[in-house]
């Protein structure tokens, strides 16, 4: 007999179906797996006998079955097919009636005793399962909340093997998953608050108009002057995601399987702070089932590269592609696959080896030669791509002590808000965009300058070198600079405070 039971596969972040099909035949009794199947999915005939029998079910010993998941090209891995093979068993030994598993699609890895283990990349699997006129969803019971994310699509979280089976049987249905999609939580207490940073006006102004505008930002200056400190305060001041945003970062999470169990919707902006020795998949995403990266699991958050020298500068390098086109392809044999990858990146550095150069109090100790091979690490093409460079001078305990303590980051929060609610508004109908994500066409629409501006901008692409990537950069910069100001054009005032933020500190 022949049994039918529609599971899924993720590639990248989609889901594709996948149907199991069951033959119990006459022959020798043995259990084959075919159709691309990985070392997790052929393992999985152990698992779906024992649990079967522990389950108190009869597997059928004195049958050949064979299990095809098919399409035949499309590779499976890991321990989700186990459900679904278990089902086509019981359907093919007659144990469950065929049409009870129609227009439903089941994942799920088994324990030996029929309890269902958590899977990754429930929520692509149920955006696919919506868009095609499923009716009943089966998922581990842990994994139900994050399937019941989208709205349309009846979730059963199911505890056990045996819980379904009585459940298609009509003996002892499961409710289908009822729990309402956490509220509008309170956001929470960022690890580091603006107004515990002292001073450093400057720079807190960079980070606040980084924020408002997404745009990419380098601190430079030496050891303990609060460059780590500041670039922690920043998720206390970017705003919400959206529920879009955060139904996408979720979904890539999903993938990854980074999603905390208790509440699968991830509300606030991803800040990610890879050591300098992440390897280059590590950074961008890869490996035989290509997982998202670094880059991607930033992605409408802030990507931190604290010192950013430090890191080997051929995956440095990798990320100019996806700054440039906010996401990220990766090839395989089977096909190339997309990752959204649209982060800011925050970045922070010493400016020489020894971390002193500049400094006014102690001596720097390092060469020329060496200072300048220490800065040439973060090459130019990388360079032309931060929008803000700030220095962060180092203060001294007793000046920092006397210092007031400055705004705290839900008062600037609420202006970066205001500052996006505008770019939401100009932007309509692209969102979720914002001013650094503006392509060519966009930057001359909406950044224009009069006459002065016109001015200032020729003198200071002679004066400065700039190329034609860093003019639309400090556009952009200016307009999100108008934007927290409230200004519907840019102003002389707010293109000379970008282009300060463009000076070469990188010249000696
Ligand atoms: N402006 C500041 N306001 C308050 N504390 C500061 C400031 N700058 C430095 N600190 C203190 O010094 C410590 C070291 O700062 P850190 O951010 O690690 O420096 P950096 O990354 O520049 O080397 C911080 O944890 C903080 O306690
Ligand atoms: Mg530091």
């Amino acid at each position: 007999m022949l049994a039918k039971v529609l599971s899924a596969a993720i590639w990248g972040l989609e889901a594709q179906p996948i149907d199991v099909e069951v033959d119990a035949g006459k022959g020798m009794a043995t259990l084959t797996i075919v159709g691309l199947p990985d070392a997790a999915v052929r393992e999985s005939s152990e698992r779906v006998r024992t649990a079967i029998r522990n389950s108190g079910f009869r597997f059928p010993y004195t049958q050949r079955i064979t299990v095809n998941l098919a399409p035949a090209d499309i590779r499976k891995e890991g321990p989700a097919y186990d459900l679904p093979i278990a089902l086509g068993i019981l359907a093919a030994s007659g144990q469950i009636a065929a049409e009870a598993l129609e227009g439903s699609l089941a994942l799920g890895e088994l324990s030996l005793d029929g309890s269902l283990r958590h899977v990754r990349g429930i929520l692509p699997a149920a955006d696919w399962a919506r868009h095609h006129g499923i009716r009943a969803l089966y998922v581990p019971a842990a994994d139900a909340a994050e399937a019941a994310l989208l709205p349309e699509l009846a979730v059963y979280p199911v505890p056990t093997l045996a819980a379904l089976v009585a459940h298609l049987r009509g003996e002892e249905p499961i409710a289908p998953y009822s729990g309402t999609p956490a509220g509008e939580a309170a956001p929470p207490r960022p690890a580091v608050d603006f107004a515990d940073i002292r001073g450093q006006e400057h720079a807190k102004r960079a980070l606040e108009i980084a924020a408002a505008g997404g745009h990419n930002l380098l601190m430079m200056g030496p050891p303990g002057a609060g460059k780590t400190l500041m670039a922690r305060a920043m998720p206390g001041i970017l705003p919400r995601l959206t529920l879009e945003e955060a139904l996408e970062v979720t979904r890539i999470y999903s993938v990854a399987d980074l999603l905390p169990a208790d509440s699968p919707l991830i509300r606030v902006r991803p800040f990610r702070a890879p050591h300098h020795t992440i390897s280059h998949a590590g950074l961008v995403g890869g490996g035989r089932w290509p997982r998202p990266g670094e880059i991607s699991l930033a992605h409408r958050g802030v990507l931190f590269l604290d010192e950013m020298p430090e890191f080997n500068r051929r995956v440095l390098e990798v990320l100019r592609q996806p700054m440039e086109d906010k996401q990220v392809t990766i090839s395989r044999a089977q096909g190339s696959l997309t990752f959204p990858a649209n982060f800011m990146l925050v970045a922070a550095m010493n400016p020489c080896p020894c971390g002193y150069y500049g400094d006014p109090e102690r001596a720097c100790t390092c060469s020329l030669g060496a200072i300048q091979r220490y800065r040439q690490r973060i090459s130019g093409p990388l360079l032309d791509r931060i929008d803000l460079y700030v220095e962060v001078p180092r203060l001294p305990y007793e000046k920092l002590r006397k210092l007031e303590a400055g705004e705290r980051s839900a008062t600037i929060r609420e202006r970066i808000t205001a500052a996006r609610a505008r770019q939401q508004d100009r932007f309509r109908g692209q969102a979720p965009m914002v001013n650094s994500d503006m392509g060519p066409a966009e930057v001359r629409t909406y950044c224009r300058l009069d006459g002065e501006g016109e001015r200032l901008m020729q003198a200071a692409m002679r004066q400065m070198q700039l190329s034609a990537r860093g003019y639309h950069r400090v556009l952009k910069v200016a307009r999100t600079i108008a934007d927290l100001e409230a200004s519907a054009e840019i102003r002389l005032h707010h293109l000379a405070e970008a282009l300060q933020y463009r000076q070469q500190i990188f010249v000696l």
